[in-house]
């Protein structure tokens, strides 16, 4: 396993194009999930944020309040411009360590961040998202519910993630996710943790 995956690691996986999570559209669960949204006024969280597909998405969709925080620099730089327009306004660019940052949020979305963390961490992940939901608040996304060899990304199981999230999430569901992207089907759970 990689031992630091720290913001050198994951900005040299940018500069050097070193892609393979990036699907290069918004994941249609997630896309569905947004859809089905009234409030356009929710506090969003994309945490682990990569290139952005599912800000463009909320963005042309009327979402008002959305932020990102990434650890890699030459990602957020990036970032920063392709949503110039919106960035300071409908659309808050940080670049940093999720686990140092705080705010109030919504709903947290989750997409490819959770398993691309050493999963030493998966508990203060949980803990951490807790901390940054508001009452009622969501955390929603896309687990892998398969292993991988090596990582990241590290993979793991409903079995595994169950008690895991339990210890902070009395209300939510996990289930096998219907409308993948074809060669991550039948090897994602969507979730849904209020808090
Ligand atoms: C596997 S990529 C997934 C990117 C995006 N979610 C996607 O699905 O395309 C993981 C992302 O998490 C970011 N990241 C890793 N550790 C982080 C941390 N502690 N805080 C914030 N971002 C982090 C990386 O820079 C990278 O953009």
């Amino acid at each position: 396993m990689t031992s630091q995956l720290d913001c050198q690691y994951w900005n040299n996986r940018y500069r050097n194009a070193d892609t393979g999570w990036d699907i290069g559209y918004a994941a249609p669960p997630l896309t569905s999930y947004f859809d089905q949204l009234t409030d356009k006024n929710k506090r969003i969280l994309i945490p682990g944020c990569g290139n952005g597909y599912e800000v463009a998405y909320l963005l042309e969709n009327g979402f008002q309040n959305i932020t990102v925080i990434d650890i890699a620099p030459a990602l957020t730089e990036m970032l920063s411009q392709k949503f110039a327009p919106h960035a300071g306004k409908e659309l808050t660019i940080y670049t940093g360590d999720f686990f140092e940052h705080s705010g109030v949020y919504d709903l947290i979305i989750e997409q490819t961040f959770f398993c691309a963390l050493n999963p030493t961490l998966r508990s203060c992940y949980v803990e951490k998202m807790h901390e940054l939901l508001s009452p009622g608040g969501k955390l929603v996304g896309l687990l892998f519910n398969r292993d991988f060899q090596g990582g990241p990304p590290f993979g793991g199981s409903r079995e595994e993630y169950e008690p895991l999230f339990s210890q902070k999430f009395s209300k939510g569901s996990m289930e096998p996710c219907y409308n993948s992207i074809p060669p991550r089907r039948d090897a994602e759970l969507f979730i849904q943790m209020e808090k």
